[in-house]
């Protein structure tokens, strides 16, 4: 393996594309703070069990995608797949819930998933996502769903489609009925279904309604509606999450066949995706889950949650020619000569960049032409030359990249120099 080679399934972001990422996250920091949720950075390990416990051990992401290492002290560790599991934590071992409730916390950063890398899955990827904590207010899963549109439609993206479910609840008439309805369904016609959904028809039969597999889709159709099995505070709680989109004017469709990989989710789970960016096409998911809490160790406490991955909305704007080169440019070029001239400008750079002025000069002797170009390919808005003789008459050459115009500066009025350069 080359050792210029990155990992399988990771990227680099690179200068020039940085500055899209910086302005995405920037977007995302202003609606999360319209909407009043907090910052909140957990380690990118955790102890396993956490994931076995909070996401499902008959999971795709448990069974065959973490990122599982023992340390040098024999502890098991994995990487985090993703964020929610690792916000319940947090929340538990922090006490946030003795404070107001609903905590509203929003987090981004990298997760760790060993998959099958293609055009917008990869095994590093970046997710912003938002939990809140502490509510079970059906208007908390709007605001849920509504917050990731705003990044969306910040960022100019149109087309994306919501689709909402509900799978229910825990209690005896609720989810474990439709459960067995499901098993009493697909168990006559099991060898009609490929390999997967037989290994999981037991373990986790809803999942079997997601494959995508197509010799699976005649016999998906028929399966009973999770819709007409939903306990009436089920019912009541996906009625009032309609009735609030339908009252915000957000546009969305019911899917009865939205599952979600997790077994951690309860009543609503959403789905947002954008049709362009093929298989991978989901730009952000959620859901409740109002079971998680108690099952990581605290009292039970419902919650509610959403992520976004970053890498596929950058795709999806990328499609759309949304995303704009950069046009930040430094303010000044130092042009010297070497010696005497560059310890001044020197000087000079040190003054201004210290005032939050952009500021480049040459590293690599070049010559005051080669300098010329490379202020030229930078668009610098100024180029100051530090000529012999101008530096004799302690005063620098200004030059207005924009119109050309010149005029020597006296060096002792540095704070004037800042107003003419800003
Ligand atoms: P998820 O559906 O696994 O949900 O991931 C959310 C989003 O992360 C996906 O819709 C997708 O945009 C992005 N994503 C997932 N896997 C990859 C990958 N391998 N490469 C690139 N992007 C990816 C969760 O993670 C839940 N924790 C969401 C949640 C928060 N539920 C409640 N609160």
């Amino acid at each position: 393996m080359a050792l210029t080679m990155r990992p399988r399934g990771t990227n680099d972001i690179i200068p020039g594309e940085i500055e899209l990422w910086l302005e995405l996250e920037e977007k995302i920091r202003q609606v999360c703070h319209a909407y009043g949720y907090q910052e909140i950075r957990t380690p990118m390990f955790e102890h396993t069990e956490l994931f076995l416990r909070g996401i499902g051990d008959t999971t795709d992401i448990v069974e065959k995608e973490m990122y599982t290492f023992l340390d040098r002290g024999e502890r098991s560790i994995t990487l985090r797949p993703e964020g929610t599991a690792p916000v319940v934590r947090a929340y538990l071992e922090n006490k946030l819930g003795s404070g107001a409730l609903p905590v509203k916390v929003f987090y981004y950063g990298p997760m760790f998933r060993y998959e099958r890398p293609q055009s917008g899955r990869y095994r590093q990827f970046t997710q912003f996502g938002l939990e809140v904590l502490g509510s079970g207010d059906p208007l908390l899963d709007v605001e849920t769903i509504v917050l990731p549109l705003e990044v969306y439609k910040a960022c100019g993206l149109t087309g994306f489609t919501v689709e909402i479910n509900s799978i229910g609840c825990s209690n005896s008439d609720c989810r474990p009925a439709y459960r067995e309805e499901l098993i009493a369904y697909f168990e006559p016609q099991v060898e009609k279904l490929c390999k997967n959904c037989q290994s999981r028809l037991h373990r986790n039969p809803l999942r079997l309604l997601d494959c995508k597999n197509e010799g699976c889709q005649p016999i998906l159709n028929g399966a009973p509606n999770i819709s007409n099995y939903l306990c009436d505070d089920c019912e009541d709680h996906f009625s009032q999450v309609c009735a609030y989109l339908d009252a915000l004017e957000i546009a969305y469709k019911i899917n009865p066949r939205l599952v979600r990989g997790f077994d951690y989710y309860t009543r609503t789970v959403f789905e947002v995706t954008y049709s362009e960016l093929g298989s991978q096409n989901a730009i952000g998911a959620g859901g409740r889950y109002d079971g998680l809490i108690e099952e990581v160790g605290g009292d039970p406490t419902p919650a509610v949650g959403f992520a976004v991955g970053v890498e596929r909305l950058l795709l999806a704007l990328k499609s759309q020619n949304k995303l704009e080169a950069s046009t930040a440019r430094p303010n000044a070029y130092l042009v010297h000569f070497g010696g005497e001239s560059k310890i001044k400008a020197a000087q000079v750079a040190y003054f201004l960049r210290g005032h939050g002025l952009w500021i480049e000069l040459d590293y690599l002797d070049r010559s005051v032409r080669a300098q010329m170009k490379a202020a030229n390919r930078l668009s610098s808005s100024y180029v100051l030359v530090f000529g012999e003789e101008e530096l004799a008459n302690n005063q620098v050459l200004i030059r207005n990249m924009a119109d050309g115009q010149e005029q020597l500066h006296n060096l002792d009025q540095l704070e004037e120099l800042i107003k003419i350069l800003a």
